[in-house]
């Protein structure tokens, strides 16, 4: 029998890291790798504690990642993962799981900054680790909780409708996104392919339209039919102005969601956010928990 994995995961602070934690040190997961987890975030002492996660300082790397055997990246899309790629590689860290967690950026040509973990899985594979992307759709809690941002009003009550509204895209919760990366440290990397998708459930904006509907007691009005060439025009233009360089943080973050928008309501290159018809939902997740679903 061959010894169970040492696993570690970095940027505990963001959207996946405690769902991460949690399903990490959970009666389904835990028994599948050695405990405690390597837990390397940029301020230990903020973190709760936990019997089943040792924490380190992700400024020392050396030291955080020495016997480690599976190094999982969580960190924002802004971060330069290469000295976690080069400091895995020193200390012998055989998979190595980028941060993506995102659609299938590769299969477009606009910029985005989800490009990013792409050329972080070819350095580590570059570096003599197995990559293994984790593709997976909108964060769910992103579209259920944030509807402003995709063209409805709860405070007018309008709904800005975009054409194509009607398309599903692929959405994950953040738990079961947890729930993947510890099913995913779980299964010996040999057996698992370098780039896995996986999705909760699927919605379109027309859904999330009727779902607000119904969650706030409202009725929404269309007050535009936006066409989709007009979103395609305004994608375009921030991609142009992004000059390869679109990110979360340096005030390109509406041209980023304007972008999204284009891609969400694409009538082509559905398999960029809809995984329906090409996924591993069943290699991460054979009846080990149930995908949460919208309650539409
Ligand atoms: N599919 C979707 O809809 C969707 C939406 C959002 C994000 N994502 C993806 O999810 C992944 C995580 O994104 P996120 O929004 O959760 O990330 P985030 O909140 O921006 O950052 C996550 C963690 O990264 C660490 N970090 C941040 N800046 C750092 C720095 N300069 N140096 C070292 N560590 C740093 C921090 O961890 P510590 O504080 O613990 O050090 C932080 O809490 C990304 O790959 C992103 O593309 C996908």
């Amino acid at each position: 029998m061959t010894d169970k994995p040492t696993v570690a995961v970095i940027g505990l602070g963001g959207n996946i890291g405690p769902h991460a934690l949690n399903a990490l040190t959970s009666d389904t997961f835990r028994g599948n790798y050695k405990l405690p987890i390597r837990a390397l975030t940029r301020d230990p002492s903020k973190q709760p504690s936990n019997p089943h996660v040792e924490y380190y300082n992700s400024n020392d790397l050396e030291t955080a990642l020495k016997g480690v055997d599976v190094c999982v990246d969580l960190t924002g899309v802004d971060v330069d993962s290469t000295p976690t790629i080069d400091a895995a590689a020193k200390a012998g860290v055989k998979t190595f799981i980028p941060s993506d967690y995102s659609a299938d950026h590769a299969l477009h040509s606009w910029n985005m900054p989800m490009q990013r973990p792409l050329k972080a899985a070819e350095h580590a594979e570059k570096s003599g680790m197995k990559a293994i992307r984790l593709l997976c759709g909108a964060f769910a809690e992103y579209l259920l909780d944030q509807p402003e941002y995709w063209n409805i009003s709860i405070k007018d009550r309008t709904y800005n409708r975009i054409e194509g509204s009607e398309r599903k895209l692929s959405i994950s919760f953040l738990a079961d996104i947890g729930k993947v990366i510890a099913s995913v440290v779980s299964i010996a990397p040999e057996k698992l392919p370098s780039t896995i998708r996986f999705y909760s459930d699927r919605m379109s904006f027309d859904d999330l339209a009727a779902y607000c509907e119904k969650k706030h007691d409202i009725k929404l009005k269309v007050v535009n039919s936006i066409p989709w060439d007009q979103i395609k025009t305004e994608a375009e233009a921030a991609n142009a102005q992004s000059d390869g360089h679109l990110s979360l943080t340096d005030g390109s973050f509406a041209g980023f969601v304007t972008i999204l928008k284009a891609l969400f309501t694409s009538p082509t290159h559905r398999d960029v956010v809809d995984f329906m018809n090409n996924n591993q939902n069943d290699l991460v997740n054979p009846n080990l928990f149930n995908w949460t679903k919208v309650d539409l």
